[in-house]
């Protein structure tokens, strides 16, 4: 599986978002230990209670028994995205976990290209365990 394949998992995982009330689907999907796990957006009418894709994957994936996150993959129906603030602390703790420095997958402005980088280097000096 490569990351480009990782990006289109995370587009199949489209149709499991719930997203009446942003009307942005967001899928994603992560590779670990070998395997792939789809996460989606799911929303809530208490907006702030709605979970995003990522997070959404990596708990699939722990309830898989999955931690040893290589990569995340995270796109959206509306063009490219990155992953929000809650969701580069949530993927810093399972990197912190696993002991990997896990690469977030995720589509250029242009759409053309895709990014790979490393969660240091999207959430710089993160709050960790003091
Ligand atoms: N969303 C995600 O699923 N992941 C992100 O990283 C950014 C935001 C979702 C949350 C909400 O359901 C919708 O996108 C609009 O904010």
């Amino acid at each position: 599986m490569d990351y480009r394949q990782l990006l289109e998992k995370a587009r199949e995982a489209l149709k499991f978002s719930y997203a009446p009330y942003s009307n942005l689907r967001v899928g994603a999907a992560l590779l670990a230990n070998g395997k792939t796990f789809l996460g989606a957006n799911y929303e809530c009418v208490s907006y702030g209670l709605s979970i995003c894709a990522e997070r959404s994957a990596i708990i699939n994936a722990n309830m898989a028994g999955a931690t040893d996150i290589e990569a995340i993959a995270v796109v959206s129906d509306k063009g490219a995205i990155t992953p929000c603030g809650a969701c580069r602390q949530f993927i810093y703790e399972a990197s912190m976990r696993c002991g990997r420095d896990i690469k977030v997958v995720f589509e250029s402005e242009s759409g053309i290209k895709i990014e790979i980088k490393r969660i240091s280097e999207l959430l710089p000096e993160a709050f960790g365990r003091a």
